[in-house]
């Protein structure tokens, strides 16, 4: 193994490109069956009940979602594209919830049709058309009533999802989750397992999880008073924290899980209630880390005595997280691991647009075009939000694991970008 050049899973990222091309997201398998692992094994050492749902938003694909069957995790779905690829890779039904603010009729026969494990019900107009599908296909389905409890976690503004001034869910502070619940309980074809919430993303805390299991206990001891209600589910959602730079501190992903378990074995006790289900959504935990997206690098300048610019074959159209949330990412060049780091160069897409920059500041040994660039922990909403900006054709994403690389998702061509045009006559 060459030490001077990167290698992801035991191969070498030259290797990769050159059988692959940039710009290439390679995901280190291990990895991810790691990150699941710490999660369901953390609740099996606690024997508690439990589901640990992959968010699939964080990336989905067939083969992501084999993977996920394969470790035992449920899945977290939002549209009818997330469940048909669910069905696709012949995820088991019963584990899959379906999510969404504003979900279809489409999205809701979907589920209704596929017998999905679970539907988090997020407003009334939903539960309204959920009763009538329900009726019209004459079945139940299981739900969760999604609340919001007001909880500001500590992360970028634009991934609070938990607040109070919120599109998501039921306001706990007022009696419309008691509405939403009295709805639910009126009707034999709902079968209300429990409650969910989601405060937000990359938390890198536990308090603000732990307060959230307090208003939801608040809401469980009230309902157990007046519907008589036993929740037998409560699902805390995902925002498990993970490093992309130094500045980052996450908890190690264990310590979420023992945070939450403990909080919410105290409050059932201490509402004599018994202890529900746990579930958990982490999306970002699981894939994040195990993401690598590699580039080549371009055209080089620099403006004299303010910075130095390297641009590479993507940008914004395979990863939009540092243009929509500053999010920041670090480095390296993959063909240079062993030279010093004398330089530092800021990382440009190659979009058609300033903020389409990847990395300010980095540091790197002296930089040359044709160099290829690792951007690491670029496997959580990165080729998930991608698009086809400046008409650009979508990265291919590989999987790496034992030694062995596989294709998962083939690169695009622009071909493809223009397959539903049509000429105007
Ligand atoms: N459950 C629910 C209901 C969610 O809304 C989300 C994320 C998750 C679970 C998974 O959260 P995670 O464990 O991945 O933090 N595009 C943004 C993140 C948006 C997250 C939206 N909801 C980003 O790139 O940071």
């Amino acid at each position: 193994m060459n030490s001077n050049y990167l290698h992801i899973g035991g191969i070498s990222a030259l290797d990769l490109i050159d059988k692959y091309g940039t710009p290439l997201f390679v995901y280190d398998i291990e990895r991810v069956r790691e990150n699941a692992r710490s999660f369901v094994h953390t609740f099996q050492k606690l024997e508690v009940p439990f589901q640990v749902a992959y968010a699939s938003k964080a990336f989905s694909s067939i083969a992501m979602l084999q993977v996920a069957k394969q470790e035992g995790l449920s899945l977290d779905v939002v549209s009818e594209g997330e469940i048909y690829t669910a069905i696709e890779a012949d995820f088991p039904r019963e584990k899959i919830h379906l999510h969404g603010n504003n979900k279809s009729e489409a999205e809701l026969r979907m589920a209704i049709e596929q017998d999905i494990g679970c539907i988090v019900v997020d407003n009334f107009y939903e539960i309204a058309l959920l009763k009538d599908l329900l009726y019209e296909y004459d079945k139940e389905v299981n739900v969760l009533l999604r609340l919001t409890p007001g909880i500001e976690a500590h992360t970028h503004d634009y991934i609070l999802t938990g607040q109070e001034d919120s599109k998501f869910g039921f306001d706990i502070n007022s009696d419309q989750a008691d509405q939403a619940l009295q709805q639910l309980l009126d009707d034999d074809r709902f079968k209300v397992l429990g409650v969910h919430c989601h405060i937000g993303s990359q938390i890198f805390e536990t308090s603000g999880f732990i307060m959230a299991i307090r208003k939801l206990f608040e809401a469980l001891g009230r309902w157990n008073r007046t519907f008589d209600y036993e929740a037998s589910v409560i699902n805390l959602g995902g925002g498990f924290g993970i490093k992309y730079t130094d500045e980052d501190e996450p908890l190690p992903l264990n310590e979420y899980v023992v945070a939450l378990v403990e909080s919410v074995q105290q409050h059932a006790t201490d509402k004599n209630l018994k202890l529900p289900e746990i579930w958990i959504e982490p999306g970002r935990s699981i894939v994040g880390d195990a993401g690598t997206t590699l580039y080549t690098i371009g055209s080089i300048k620099e403006v004299p005595n303010v910075r130095k610019y390297a641009s590479v074959d993507g940008g914004m159209t395979d990863n939009i997280r540092p243009a929509l949330y500053q999010a920041k990412y670090d480095a390296v060049v993959a063909n240079k691991l062993d030279q010093e780091r004398t330089e530092l160069v800021s990382i440009a897409g190659k979009c058609c647009e300033s903020g389409d920059m990847l990395i300010w500041d980095l540091k790197v040994p002296e930089i040359a075009n044709g160099d290829l660039l690792a951007v690491y922990s670029t496997g959580a909403y990165g080729y998930a939000m991608s698009n086809n900006y400046n008409r650009f054709p979508k990265a291919a994403v590989v999987f790496v694991e034992n030694g062995k690389d596989q294709l998962v998702v083939k690169r695009e061509h622009y071909k493809d970008v223009l397959r539903y045009d049509l000429s105007y006559e």
